[in-house]
């Protein structure tokens, strides 16, 4: 479980990135954090994750302050960029080994871990290749290969369907599905509606860094004419210029 409490984000001499929001995310269940592009899905997510500290309030992952005890809060999750773009002078077999030090795997699991996975992703063959050469996609697969192989029961992902193919894309919404069933927490962003739509239990909706719903897609429905599909809702939400 994630909890957000209060958190505001402030960048000097900008406007407020994050305001004042408030946020439970269950276990078992998918979470999709919705929202146009620049309305703070990528600011909120680095404070969940310890990457950007917070101006004010708390983040708690399963009870741990991502501040206050941040080497046990991040032994719990595993985190997808949105920009995919790290370790590229590492090999692919190299960077998943640093990951499978840095989170004790024994050394048999993860090779388990990494043949099956890599081969399911279609980069098994790119493994001793620098990751300075992958496309995007193929630097996303690394990094939810490298997830995976640490087992994390938190998943934060950034806006990861963006740019897989169909089938990478497919197997990983298969996995987001089978790890909320066992009773883990599963966080991603999105931009797009199809895929909260399909895919989410629950949707958080934000703009201009405020959180302005929360509820599954029958209350977000609910709250509209029947008439509008989630679409023109999601419109008539987030138009506020
Ligand atoms: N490092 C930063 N410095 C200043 N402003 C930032 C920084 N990162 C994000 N912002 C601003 O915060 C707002 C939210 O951006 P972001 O979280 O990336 O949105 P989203 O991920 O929803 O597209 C934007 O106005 C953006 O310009
Ligand atoms: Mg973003």
């Amino acid at each position: 479980m994630i909890e957000i409490k209060d958190v505001t984000k402030d960048f000097p001499g900008e406007k407020r990135a994050i305001d004042s929001l408030n946020l439970t995310i269950p276990d078992g269940k998918i979470i999709g954090f919705l929202g146009p592009n620049g309305a703070g899905k990528s600011t909120m997510i680095k404070m969940l994750t310890g990457i950007l500290p917070i101006s004010s309030g708390q983040v708690t992952l399963n009870g741990l302050d991502i501040e206050k005890k941040p080497i046990a809060a991040k032994k719990l999750f595993g985190y997808v960029p949105d920009q995919p773009d790290m370790f590229l002078r590492l090999k692919g077999i190299e960077y998943l080994n640093f990951i499978g030090d840095i989170f004790d795997v024994p050394k048999q699991i993860r090779e388990e871990r990494i043949e099956r996975l890599t081969k399911q992703f279609n980069i098994y063959e790119a493994l001793g290749d620098y990751i300075q050469t992958y496309s995007h996609g193929m630097r996303q697969k690394i990094i939810v290969t490298g997830v995976l192989i640490h087992d994390p029961a938190i998943w934060i992902l950034d806006e990861p369907l963006t740019g897989l193919d169909p089938k990478s894309s497919y197997m990983l919404k298969e996995m987001m599905r089978t790890h909320a069933n066992e009773g883990n927490t599963v966080f991603f962003s999105s931009h797009g509606l199809e895929v909260v739509e399909q895919l989410c239990d629950e949707v958080a909706i934000i703009n201009n860094g405020q959180l302005i719903f929360h509820g599954d897609m029958h209350e977000l429905r609910d709250q509209y004419q029947s008439d509008q599909s989630l679409e023109e809702v999601f419109l008539e939400l987030t138009n506020n210029e």
